[in-house]
């Protein structure tokens, strides 16, 4: 476990930040398993996007996931974050979470928008929303900032306009498009956005857009000039074979260790093999009683906790040691 201890990220952690031209390193996540382990790897900002429809759900577009899905998916994030630390940082979680506003949630109008932005903090416990779109919701970001929400801008690439778009398409390519970027830029800045997303943009345009306007942007497909990235955790980790992108560069191939794991877990239990006695009940051994990353309490077989042989830090989650053959 790499040692990200740190006090908690906030607004004007970010903002300082950018004035120190320190990089922000964001990821999205949508379950506690991934938010424990992305905030013990040192990220700053968990985005529970909703991109969840397409890489959870499976739907071909972000535009059918609900109010409830965010709600429920930035709730499951915020307690996997609160227990990262519980065994090695003290306690806590030091990543800050956003909560995506879904389509629909926020374009009727600012009434609806400031009351279901109020439920991804109230409810989902996020500490921070972000939305899609330029300044035609400059209104809407004022009043969600002056109510004390933190908004977090997304323009260029917006994924809940894609029927709009013709398509996922980079944005900002001729100078009418990139003046219009521009301007929402300012615009989303001047209305108190303390970052925006610049998705899918020539590199050169999110680069001035990054020198022009006070608070923080976050790329994705949007080159280094930003003063930081994202990308969809299950791109990063390589979970789907036959999405590859331009922008999105893989540091694991999930999609294969994945299924190798679960191969030799379909051979073993076919063959008999699993489980064997170390991973058994026997009436003798006294249950050993242990807290879970969540804090409820679980016995596990044997006496001793299972440590995890390659881990460098305090393992206090169980991992289960495969059994040798
Ligand atoms: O929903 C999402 O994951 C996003 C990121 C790609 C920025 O909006």
């Amino acid at each position: 476990m790499s040692a990200q201890a740190g006090p908690k990220v906030t607004v004007q952690t970010l903002a300082q930040m950018k004035r120190d031209h320190r990089k922000i390193a964001m990821v999205t996540a949508y379950d506690a398993s991934f938010a424990r382990l992305v905030d013990q790897a040192g990220i700053d900002i968990i985005l529970v996007g909703d991109s969840v429809g397409m890489v959870v759900e499976g739907r071909d577009n972000t535009l059918p996931v609900t109010m409830d899905q965010m709600v429920y998916h930035c709730q499951s994030v915020v307690r996997g974050r609160d227990a990262s630390s519980t065994n090695a940082f003290g306690s806590g979680g030091r990543a800050q979470i956003v909560g995506d506003m879904p389509f629909m949630s926020y374009q009727v109008s600012v009434e609806e928008g400031i009351r279901n932005a109020g439920r991804l903090i109230k409810e989902g416990r996020a500490e921070a929303i972000k939305l899609e779109g330029g300044a035609e919701y400059s209104e809407l970001v004022h009043r969600l900032v002056s109510i004390g929400i933190p908004v977090m801008g997304h323009i260029g690439l917006t994924p809940q306009s894609v029927h709009q778009m013709g398509g996922f398409k980079v944005q900002g390519r001729d100078a009418s498009q990139a003046q219009r970027l521009k301007n929402d830029a300012r615009a989303l800045s001047d209305a108190g956005c303390y970052s925006i997303v610049l998705e899918g943009m020539p590199s050169d345009l999110a680069t001035e857009i990054t020198k022009d306007i006070d608070c923080p942007t976050i790329g994705i497909g949007a080159g280094v000039g930003c003063d930081g990235q994202v990308l969809v955790i299950y791109d990063l980790l390589g979970m789907n074979e036959s999405f590859r992108p331009k922008f999105v560069k893989r540091y694991d191939n999930l999609a294969v260790r994945v299924r190798t794991a679960i191969e030799q877990y379909v051979t073993e239990v076919r063959g008999g093999q699993f489980p064997d006695e170390d991973h058994s009940f026997s009436k003798d051994a006294p249950a050993h009683k242990m807290t879970t990353p969540y804090g409820s309490v679980r016995a596990t077989a044997g006496g001793q906790p299972e440590r995890d042989p390659d881990a460098s830090g305090a393992a206090c989650i169980p991992i289960p040691i495969r059994p040798k053959k």
